[in-house]
């Protein structure tokens, strides 16, 4: 299993503790702005000001962002379940959570991962990741805004993962719909956009959905194309 090669599994948990430290002032920064609102009043609050989704990448381009050790296990367990071979991720970052989609791609004998990423300095480092765990073969990093790098997809999709601009997750998901195959798997970390958590759950759209315990608080939508 490629998640467990020596230089896979080093480089990830290389990342996560980057991650964490890069991270965790300005985590520990948005509860205290938050104060007596806790998470849900920083969540509000990030909602509020993500309409300059633009503005708010650039704000955060140093930072990772990145899933969880756990999160990143189930998104490889997802895309061997289904045995994916093309993904499609909104939000690459630095390369994190497309690690463990490309390992699964590898695992799987081979595939396509889409990644699309706005910030260019992410999606060169993001590449330079993938280098390192031997995967970037299967991988297309598209820098600039993803409405405009994923029109573009090339076949049916099998799994997408949200993990960008709050704002955008309805929009995307209306992008990638159509290449959707039945049964293909829609997760979005950070699904605290209403429009999109509206239009997954109402039943004429298709999907079975759920919101995942994984991660408490973080938002992780779990959808499936049945229709
Ligand atoms: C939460 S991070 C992604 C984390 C990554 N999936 C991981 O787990 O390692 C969100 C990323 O989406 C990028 N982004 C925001 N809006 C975007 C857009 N319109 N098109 C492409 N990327 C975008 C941001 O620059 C940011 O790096």
């Amino acid at each position: 299993m490629t998640l467990n090669e020596d230089r896979v599994g080093r480089l990830l948990d290389r990342l996560h503790r980057e991650a964490d430290a890069t991270d965790r002032p300005l985590f520990e920064e948005m509860m205290k702005q938050a104060g007596d609102g806790g998470m849900e009043g920083a969540i509000a609050e990030l909602v509020a000001a993500s309409a300059d989704y633009r503005q708010v990448a650039s704000d955060f381009g140093g930072n990772f962002l990145a899933v969880s050790p756990g999160y990143g296990r189930f998104l490889y367990a997802l895309a061997r379940a289904v045995r994916a071979k093309r993904i499609v991720e909104f939000g690459t970052s630095m390369g994190v959570s497309s690690i463990y989609l490309a390992a699964a791609l590898r695992d799987n004998g081979g595939g396509h991962l889409i990644g699309s990423e706005l910030e260019p300095a992410k999606a060169a480092r993001a590449r330079a990741h993938l280098d390192a765990a031997g995967l970037l073969d299967l991988v297309d990093i598209r820098e600039g805004d993803a409405l405009d790098t994923l029109r573009d997809i090339g076949g049916e999709v099998d799994l997408l993962l949200i993990d960008g601009a709050w704002p955008l997750y309805l929009p995307v998901l209306k992008l990638i719909e159509r290449h959707l195959r039945p049964g293909a798997i829609v997760v979005a970390e950070n699904a605290f956009a209403q429009d999109y958590l509206d239009y997954v759950r109402d039943p004429a759209h298709g999907y079975i959905w759920q919101t995942l315990p994984i991660d408490e608080g973080r938002g992780n939508e779990f959808a499936v194309k049945v229709g």
